[in-house]
């Protein structure tokens, strides 16, 4: 395998974009990474979508994005993990690159999810189906069991899960492309409007446009294109039980767990070497269960990790500096080339007023459904 670099990234302001099409989203993003590095050629392009048939109406993006690109010819797919798939096409651009079958690869996530569809039925369709989106749950009421699991278990409360939206928007008000750029307080998170008790309207990412991409290339052409690469030194995809009911333990993420095992072995660290982390907070109750399956807090401890301090720009291991997907926004599709693109311009020092400081390892973590899949990946500063 050939080592793998991100040289270059573009991405759009996320939020309720009305005025641009899921098309000019992909080319604006794509546009500015290319700019970025220079470069006005590609040996492939892989676009992270969740259900663009769903939400605009279209289907077969691959094609879509290279022509409105102006680069009809290149390989072009698209990758589909429902709200992982930004980290599954990182995932395929990766392999693309280190087996040498490309040189030059676009790695994109775009979703258009204000244009009219019913957001709430489409998220629904990676829920399992028969046994849990035909009886009426929705993505809320599937986080809202976990939660209620994790409280049963470990005792966390509502103030707690309350803690972390509160630094998730503490951080989203320092990004200037994020959703949301108010900070909240606990009080007004904790009264907010019930969605699915107990999780309520700041407990929840929102429905968001917003498009991402960044340029993979061999470690060895990286200097090419830019004076700070960023490595990529660990890949790990994981499958779990479809179906919240049929987990052993539903307020833990079996394939979270895995998918970083996976990763953390072909990076070689632990996850104590962890300086910077974006994970997959779609609700509150997300963000504990992630960073316990991870390793970066012990399990069972994920809900003091926000009231401490500890998660926080500042704190032992900073997650979410982005604002996260609550925050800075979910555009589903693209929300895991996003996280991606936050953990580079930390490495490289261009965080603004969320960096940092010294960080050398950072990881993503991208997540499908309630838990079913997983991606997560580890850069390292050269
Ligand atoms: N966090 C903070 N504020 C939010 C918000 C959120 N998640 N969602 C909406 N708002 C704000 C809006 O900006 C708006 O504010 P304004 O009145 O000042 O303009 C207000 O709340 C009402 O917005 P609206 O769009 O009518 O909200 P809604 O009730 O239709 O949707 C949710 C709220 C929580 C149901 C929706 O955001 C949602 O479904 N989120 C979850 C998405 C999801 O499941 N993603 C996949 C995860 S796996």
């Amino acid at each position: 395998m050939r080592e793998v670099a991100i040289v270059a990234a573009g991405m759009t302001r996320f939020g309720e974009l009305w005025q641009t099409s899921l098309r000019d989203l992909f080319v604006d993003a794509a546009t500015e990474a290319l700019n970025a590095a220079g470069v006005d050629r590609l040996d492939a392009i892989f676009v992270g979508s969740m259900a663009s048939g769903q939400f605009v109406g279209q289907e077969h993006i691959g094609p879509l994005c290279a022509d409105h690109l102006g680069m009809a010819g290149v390989a072009a797919m698209r990758v589909e993990s429902a709200c992982a798939s930004g980290g599954m096409a990182l995932r395929a651009g990766f392999a693309e690159v280190a087996s040498g079958l490309s040189d030059l690869v676009l790695v994109a996530g775009v979703e258009k999810m204000n244009d009219g569809a019913d957001a709430t039925a489409v998220l629904a369709t990676a829920a399992d189906q028969e046994t849990e989106a035909y009886q009426g749950v929705t993505f809320p009421g599937l986080y809202a069991m976990i939660a209620r699991a994790h409280m049963e278990t470990y005792g966390t409360t509502e103030e707690e899960l309350a803690a972390v939206a509160v630094k998730s928007h503490r951080h989203g008000a320092l990004n200037p492309k994020a959703q949301f750029g108010r900070v909240v307080d606990l009080q007004s998170v904790m009264t907010s409007t019930l969605v699915a008790d107990p999780l309520r309207l700041l407990h929840c990412s929102p429905v968001t446009d917003g498009a991402a991409a960044v340029l993979l290339c061999p470690l060895r052409d990286a200097k090419r294109f830019t004076d700070r690469p960023v490595k990529l030194i660990g890949s790990g995809v994981a499958t779990g039980a479809m179906a919240l009911a049929d987990r052993a333990d539903p307020a833990f993420l079996d394939a979270v767990q895995l998918s970083a095992e996976r990763a953390y072995r072909m990076a070689a660290i632990g996850p104590g070497d962890v300086h910077v982390a974006e994970v997959h907070d779609c609700f509150s109750i997300a963000e504990i269960c992630c960073i316990e399956a991870l390793g970066l807090v012990e399990r069972g401890h994920g809900r003091h990790a926000a009231p401490s301090g500890e998660t926080a720009l500042g704190g032992r291991v900073p997650v979410n500096t982005s604002g996260g997907l609550k925050a800075k926004g979910h555009p589903v599709g693209a929300t895991g080339v996003a996280q991606v693109i936050e953990v580079f311009e930390q490495l490289r020092g261009e965080a603004g007023d969320r960096q940092v400081a010294d960080a050398r390892f950072g990881l993503t973590q991208n997540m499908g459904g309630s838990g079913a899949s997983s991606v997560v990946h580890i850069l390292e500063r050269v």
